[in-house]
């Protein structure tokens, strides 16, 4: 096995693992339905994050959300790969709002995994979930 595919590997097992941990303390009193997401960034650090709700429904926001201003804030300006944990009859992909928010900071080749308390469920490229999407490039002049 290539040191490049072990990384990959390692990465992914971290990144769920994060995810998965996070996910136990998501504030969904709601909806009942904790996500957690962990982000990648350019220096190989992990950042985690969970929903987090609000009795004004509109209000709430994704995991994925709150793992992105958990990367800002320490720092990091690049997505390198994404990891979701949910528990569900179908793999949750990241929502549109989200796959909008992970595009700002992420290239299209970005792994997004998807992971369940057994484990990885599903894996996407953040192009494939967001193709032709809208980015920071358009308003370049
Ligand atoms: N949710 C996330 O945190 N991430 C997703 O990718 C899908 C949905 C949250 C939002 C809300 O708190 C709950 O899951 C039910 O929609």
């Amino acid at each position: 096995m290539t040191q490049d595919v072990q990384d990959v590997q390692a990465a992914q097992a971290a990144l769920i693992a994060a995810a998965r941990q996070v996910r136990e303390q998501a504030y969904a009193p709601y909806s009942k339905f904790g996500v957690g997401a962990a982000v990648l960034d350019e220096h190989g650090h992990i950042h985690a994050g969970c929903n987090v709700e609000n009795a004004a429904y509109p209000q709430g926001w994704c995991a994925e959300a709150s793992a992105l201003a958990a990367m800002v804030a320490a720092g990091g300006r690049r997505v390198l790969a994404v990891a979701v944990c949910a528990e569900a009859p179908e793999p949750v992909t990241p929502c549109g709002g989200c796959r909008q928010k992970l595009r700002e900071f992420a290239a299209a080749d970005c792994p997004v995994w998807v992971a369940d308390l057994r484990g990885l469920r599903a894996s996407h490229t953040l192009g494939e979930l967001l193709p032709h999407s809208f980015g920071p490039q358009h308003l370049k002049p």
